[in-house]
């Protein structure tokens, strides 16, 4: 398949290049575009046909359901079939941006969209050209992020075009996303409402809102169950290389990962390390990646993703990533660098003389 490449500049042109997609969509296509979050790769959610490709697209099982993506807080009941005050609640505090909330469906939402779930996920992005093209398409996009499936998601118009080009009809390729990690994904049809995937809001930011606490529902379901949230099922956001992140103080974490970057390529395996710019001239060989300062966490979380795709262009093997819990994107990093590495945490410990 051909597929069309579409530039957003933030020039007029822009408009004509988002009704295209737009129309695409409508006719049963496939367009991957830009949000806050991460790129989209979107469908009409109404179209079973539609998320059919969308999976083929992505390589992806499908019983991993869809979010579904609105442009108009109006158009929610045509996708939820009941909104509880607790939904409406954190949509005034949070909509349109990074969040998605899990409702009862409506009979019109296809099974095939929400991976055979009698629930919906929906958000409602505040990127303004995600908003424009959603509308165009009609106002109903069902989009996973524009990722092959168990890859790093895409946080760059150029990453898109790599996984995506010839398999989909358009791609909207714009700005590079400004969060980076996927949206928080709050489930509002249990009581208390849970956390499926932490992102820019977590635990407490939705506590707040909501007056009670809010827990991130943890752990790996069985083959029988539908996966409820990324990585309880399937292997996610993961590089080519192995990674490895070790946890401990920070000097027993320098000391370990700089005596396993010497061990793998004594074994000449190609090494890399992920880790902050306030310890990235402690680490003596292997190729080192920074994700930026500790005292900023936002440049963090945009990186991460870019950063894991880059180990893969420069052929590493192995990466040892420090942790990265830092106080408020914390558990949403960590979430994702944790299913990317498999689990693999290496607790250091002091050398003993
Ligand atoms: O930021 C985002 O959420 C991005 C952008 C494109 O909006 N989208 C995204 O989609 O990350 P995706 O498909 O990669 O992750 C959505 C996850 C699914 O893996 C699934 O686990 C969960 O949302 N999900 C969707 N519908 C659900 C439902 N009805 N019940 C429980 N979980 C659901
Ligand atoms: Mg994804």
């Amino acid at each position: 398949m051909e597929t069309e490449i579409l530039y957003l500049t933030g020039s007029p042109d822009d408009e004509e290049k988002l009704l295209r997609a737009g129309e695409i969509v409508k006719k049963g296509g496939l367009a991957a575009f830009p949000t806050e979050t991460v790129y989209g790769l979107g469908g009409n959610a109404f179209d079973p046909e539609a998320s059919r490709k969308i999976y083929a697209a992505k390589g992806r099982p499908s019983d991993n359901p869809l979010i579904v993506h609105i442009a108009r807080l109006e158009d929610l009941p045509r996708v939820a079939r009941t909104i509880p005050e607790e939904a409406k609640r954190l949509a005034r505090a949070f909509w349109p941006g990074p969040l998605t909330m899990i409702f009862e469906k409506q009979e019109e939402v296809p099974k095939e969209t929400t991976g055979g779930l009698n629930t919906v996920a929906v958000r409602f992005p505040s990127d303004p050209y995600a908003q424009r093209f959603i509308r165009y398409a009609g106002g109903f996009v069902a989009a996973p992020s524009a990722n092959l499936s168990g890859r790093p998601s895409t946080t760059k118009g150029s990453h898109v075009i790599r996984d995506m080009d010839g398999r989909i009809d358009v791609i909207l390729s714009g700005d590079d996303c400004e969060i980076g990690l996927e949206s928080t994904i709050v489930d509002l049809t249990v009581a208390p409402p849970a956390i499926l995937r932490p992102g820019f809001y977590g635990e407490e930011a939705i506590s707040s809102v909501l007056h009670r606490t809010v827990l991130s529902r943890k752990g790996v379901l069985s083959d029988k169950e539908a996966p409820k949230a990324p990585g309880m099922k399937y292997r996610h956001y993961a590089p080519k290389a192995e990674l490895q992140i070790f946890e401990g103080t920070e000097e027993n974490i320098v000391n370990s990962i700089n005596e396993a970057v010497l061990k793998c390529e004594a074994a000449g395996r190609r090494a890399a390390v992920l880790c902050a710019d306030e310890t990235k001239d402690r680490y003596r060989c292997g190729t080192v990646f920074s994700l930026g300062s500790r005292k900023d966490e936002k440049t963090i979380a945009r990186r991460l993703f870019a950063v894991l795709r880059k180990t893969d262009d420069c052929g590493i093997d192995v990466i040892f990533s420090e942790p990265f819990d830092t106080p408020l994107l914390g558990t949403a990093i960590m979430n994702r660098l944790e299913k990317a590495a498999g689990g693999k945490i290496n607790q250091t410990q002091e050398k003993k003389k």
